[in-house]
């Protein structure tokens, strides 16, 4: 709890809260942009969270307000189908929770709800998804609805579709599921959720370059198109191979053929366009795969390796990396990170690199005067703590009582 968040809820609602909620936003590892493809995905939770002060109300009203600038105070009434707002409105990941509370969990009791985000606003760090899972649990929990956290996780997913992206399921996933000092691999269909231990001395530095990307506003349309080629990579490759209509998934296709025999067909039947998705996800599954193994051995070197490699993919084949994320890469690798990637679904947003402990603090450097400030010695930006940061693999999402 935090006395500020305390105070604005009092002076918004006039009363007190009596409860909070915390879901962690994220960052991914390795694994971008194959969780929709159903593939494993290896991200780990952020010390920043999204904090709601929660308290019941018994008019079915949800009413909503946030500190952040570009979010002014909602309310709706609770139910099963709850209209939009126009598109792009912050409110509708609210109501993307309370659609998914009333029809899933039977939630029937509303909530004043006063929000606090310290993760960084379409930055690929999953500030929309924590934001989600924060209102989810805040519904349930006034209800006094016990989610399974799996399942939730998965309803979670399905209710952000609200907003009109059509995202995979890993950051809500993560979200609710992370373990304290871990990362996670996390399978799809059903989730599933395996925590690995992060190394003691594996520092994973972020670096957000300040060119948003809103999942519900202008990053839809290029997420969304990614994923309609990812598909319809399948689907052409599975039917050259023989599949029926229903068993074209990638996981079946990889669970058959190696890589290289899916790329030879892909050749015959994708596309240009379509051949470099296709041979993104498939490289990257195979990625995500050995950089889990790297971590349990300890092996950072193997780990920034295939990082650095993920970032090429996403940047060549996948066309979701920018001048400014190659740039924050570039500055992280030539300060001595073993490996350096965008993070989350690209198009701007954040990078994560891996270090040493003894090269943090010259990766750090790099970072903040080759990027974060206008000149040499000069003053960098007031919000740098939660641009440039070191994270800390954090727990799921929680709820405290007052
Ligand atoms: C966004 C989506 C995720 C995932 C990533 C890319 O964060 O919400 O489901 O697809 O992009 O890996």
């Amino acid at each position: 709890m935090n006395r500020e968040h305390l105070e604005a809820f009092r002076e918004q609602f006039g009363s007190e809260p009596d409860r909070f909620i915390r879901a962690p936003g994220r960052v991914n590892l390795i694994g971008e942009h194959v969780d929709y493809a159903g593939l494993p995905v290896f991200p780990m939770a952020l010390q920043y969270a999204v904090h709601v002060a929660v308290r019941p109300r018994d008019d079915g009203l949800v009413c909503v307000a946030s500190s952040y600038p570009g979010y002014p105070p909602r309310e709706f009434q609770l139910g099963p189908e709850i209209e939009p707002f126009s598109d792009g409105d912050w409110g509708n990941y609210v109501k993307a929770a309370a659609v998914a509370a009333v029809s899933r969990y039977g939630a029937d009791r509303g909530a004043d709800l006063w929000i606090r985000s310290e993760v960084p606003v379409a930055a690929g760090l999953s500030s929309s998804s924590a934001l989600v899972v924060a209102v989810l649990k805040s519904l349930l929990d006034v209800s006094e609805i016990d989610a399974d956290p799996i399942e939730l996780a998965a309803v979670a997913a399905d209710a952000e579709q609200y907003v009109g992206t059509r995202g995979g399921g890993m950051d809500q996933a993560i979200s609710v599921c992370a373990s304290q000092g871990c990362a996670a691999r996390i399978e799809f269909e059903p989730v599933r959720v395996t925590p690995v231990p992060v190394p003691d001395d594996w520092r994973f530095v972020v670096a957000d370059t300040g060119v948003q990307a809103h999942k519900s506003g202008n990053a839809k349309e290029t997420y969304n198109r990614r994923r309609v080629a990812v598909e319809e990579s399948v689907e052409r490759v599975g039917e050259e191979l023989g599949l029926a209509a229903g068993d074209r998934s990638y996981a079946r296709l990889l669970s058959e053929h190696d890589a290289g025999e899916l790329m030879a067909v892909a050749q015959q039947v994708l596309d240009d366009r379509l051949l470099r998705r296709f041979r993104h996800v498939v490289t990257e599954a195979d990625r995500t795969r050995r950089a889990e193994a790297a971590m349990r051995e300890s092996d950072a070197v193997a780990f920034g390796t295939l990082m650095n490699a993920s970032h090429e993919s996403l940047r060549d084949d996948f066309e979701v990396s920018g001048p400014e994320l190659d740039r924050l890469v570039a500055l992280a690798r030539g300060a001595g990170a073993l490996g350096a990637r965008l993070t989350g679904a690209g198009m701007g947003g954040c990078i994560v690199a891996l270090c040493t402990p003894d090269r943090v603090d010259s990766v750090l450097e790099a970072l903040r005067d080759g990027y974060f400030v206008d000149s040499p010695g000069g003053e960098p930006p007031p919000d740098l703590d939660q641009r440039l940061f070191v994270a800390i693999p954090s727990a799921g999402a929680s709820v405290s009582r007052l």
